[in-house]
């Protein structure tokens, strides 16, 4: 039995600005197979294509090849039956500030052409605990809320594809882990297929069941987090030396997979960090090590191990005090 789809890509790409200049290809021959009541991210840092993806799916912005349903629609060409069964949060905020939250509502109504629609805003009012808060100003709402409402207008028309663009960015921890309980509350609850946009890696491996990363208008890996995890057999050194480092020394040393420069440290890639980290002191004097750091397979080593790059300017993930453990015991 296959499993029913809700977004198929085939053979997609986008390309900006075409004549005369420089044209940019943001996407370029995506296929992407996306289950019904699934939480699909795509994940990739800025300029990768993630925005671009989500303009074409929603008809915002032309397709330049390839194909694309949404709902069980062609995106081309059946866009109008597509925008009625697809709702979009968009990565800025879209809310009317000179609004009541009840107005928003009634506007999001209007543009789409909804009748009867109250009972059912009534209802998302109530699901995301925004029924006291009705008559007030969104402008008053934290921003908690404000997201809230603006998923509830994604919702008001019923659709059964939502998109979300980044919809976390820039908010602090708290908010971030409040908004995942509610997208997954959402898809169970109105047994909607989201698909969203982030460069958090967190994000995408705890809130997804499926994601795809994107680099370069390339998906460039697909699957559960914990398979993408599963595919870097390896832990990451960073070494930084106060003097240069003969990368032939470092290879000779057993369980060593690959010495790679990036910038003035350099990436090693070890069968096993903690086996290694010994080897490594016993090799090269403990005082010419600058900076060193150890990352465990994450979402962000899958992307490094592929590119050489990191998808954000996000904290290390290594486990800083089991390094310095190490490092004691190594030196005993
Ligand atoms: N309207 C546009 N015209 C020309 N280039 C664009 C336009 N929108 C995006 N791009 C380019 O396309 C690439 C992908 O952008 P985008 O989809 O916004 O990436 P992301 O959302 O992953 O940050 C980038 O190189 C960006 O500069
Ligand atoms: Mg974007």
């Amino acid at each position: 039995m296959t499993t029913p789809v809700a977004i198929e890509v085939r053979n997609l790409s986008k390309r900006y600005g075409n004549g005369g200049g420089r044209s940019v290809l943001a996407l370029d021959h995506v296929n992407l197979s996306i289950p019904k009541a699934s939480i699909f991210g795509l994940l990739g840092p800025n300029g990768a294509g993630k925005t671009t993806l989500i303009k074409v799916l929603t008809g915002i912005s032309d397709i330049t090849e390839g194909d694309a349903r949404v709902a069980g629609f062609d995106v081309r060409t059946q866009s109008m039956q597509e925008r009625a069964r697809i709702g979009w949060v968009a990565a800025e905020v879209i809310l009317d500030d000179d609004f009541s939250v009840w107005e928003n509502l009634w506007l999001q109504a209007k543009l789409q052409s909804l009748t009867d629609w109250e009972e059912r805003a009534a209802q998302l009012l109530r699901y995301f605990s925004l029924a006291e808060v009705r008559d007030e100003k969104t402008n008053h709402l934290s921003t908690g809320m404000r997201k809230k409402l603006e998923i509830a207008l994604a919702l008001l028309h019923q659709p059964s594809v939502i998109f979300m663009d980044e919809p976390t960015i820039g908010l602090d921890v708290g908010t971030r882990r409040m908004l995942w309980e509610i997208v997954t509350g959402v898809r169970k609850e109105f047994g909607v297929t989201i698909l969203l946009t982030t460069h958090y890696i967190e994000e995408a491996d705890i809130l997804c069941d499926h994601v795809a990363i994107i680099d370069e208008g390339r998906i460039i890996a697909e699957g559960t987090p914990s398979e993408l995890k599963g595919r870097v057999h390896a832990d990451i050194v960073q070494l930084e030396t106060s003097d240069g480092l003969d990368p032939a020394a470092i290879r000779a040393i057993p369980g060593v997979q690959e010495v790679r420069p990036q910038g003035n440290e350099w990436l090693i890639r070890v069968g096993s960090s903690e086996e290694f980290l010994p080897r490594l002191f016993a090799a090269i004097p403990t005082e010419r090590i600058r900076r060193i750091s150890v990352e465990k397979p994450s979402l962000e080593t899958v992307f490094l191990d592929l590119t050489g790059k990191r998808i954000g300017a996000e904290e290390p993930m290594g486990d800083i005090r089991k390094f310095y453990a190490q490092i004691r015991r190594a030196r005993g």
